[in-house]
């Protein structure tokens, strides 16, 4: 049954988002690569406090990128988490181990975990407690396919997989939590959604935390859009009112496509 949002209109709270640009490096980079990258990242973040960056590099890299960035402004994540936590789980990594190697982040529910390896939203939303029963803070991913989309299901789907996201979350928890939008067609196709379309998918989302929270909660946690974040259109992503950042895939891989995100004022 689709979940029914509550209107956000005039809910007068302060927000105190403030924007967080996150680099999903997804199975890409090798060591060398990878460190050169993040000590880019920290030279050019400096003391900057305007906005959060956080990086998320291939699981094996962790250690050493979170080591190269300790006491920065620049945090690491990682972009998926076993959602048990331990034992016999061949091949998995469990949230506390990411803790213990310097992670504050962890992306859940990524498209590519959803679609590619077959992680349905009550796995996610397993992840989202482990995750944060470890002490990380989750990102927790959401997006329509093209097919959903133009089946006019979006809301359906997106609020489906957000309720499932947070099932058991308690309020408090939300402080830690952000959500990402990332649209299954604009995923690493060079196509983005535009600022309208993300505009009013961000607007919807809120209105579904208010449901499940409330306005206060709806109006303090950020939602960032992700799908082929680039230079040249993030300035017009990130003026939109409910988007508080980016998650960006191919952009995040190079100095010269990244460095610029963080300018995007
Ligand atoms: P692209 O920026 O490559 O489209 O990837 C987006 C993404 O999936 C980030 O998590």
């Amino acid at each position: 049954m689709e979940f029914q949002p509550v209107g956000l209109t005039g809910a007068g709270f302060t927000t105190g988002r403030k924007p967080l640009l996150a680099g999903n490096w997804k199975m890409n980079l090798e060591r060398k690569s990878a460190l050169g990258l993040a000590a880019a990242v920290r030279e050019r973040l400096g003391e900057r406090d305007d906005c959060e960056v956080a990086l998320f590099p291939p699981y094996v890299y962790l250690d050493e990128v979170a080591r190269l960035l300790a006491g920065s402004r620049v945090k690491v994540g990682a972009q998926n988490c076993c959602d048990e936590a331990s034992g016999a789980f061949t091949g998995e990594i469990a949230a506390s181990m990411l803790v213990d190697v310097g992670c504050d982040w962890v992306i859940l529910g990524h498209s590519e975990r959803r679609h590619l390896y077959g992680e349905g939203d009550a796995l996610v939303g397993a992840k989202t407690k482990a995750a944060l029963a470890a002490g990380l803070a989750p990102i927790v991913c959401v997006g329509e396919t093209l097919a959903q989309r133009e089946a006019k299901s979006t809301e359906q789907v997106i609020s489906a997989q957000l309720v499932a996201g947070l099932a058991g979350v308690e309020r408090r928890s939300m402080e830690r939590i952000v959500i990402a939008y990332e649209p299954v067609w604009a995923i690493g196709t060079g196509k983005t959604a535009s600022p309208e379309q993300a505009g009013e998918v961000h607007a919807y989302l809120r209105g579904v935390l208010a449901g499940l929270y409330d306005r206060e909660v709806a109006a303090r946690t950020r939602i960032l859009y992700g799908g082929s974040v680039k230079p040249d259109n993030i300035q017009a992503l990130m003026a939109v009112k409910d988007v508080d950042g980016c998650l960006v895939g191919g952009a995040s891989l190079k100095a010269e496509t990244f460095l610029p995100l963080l300018e995007y004022r």
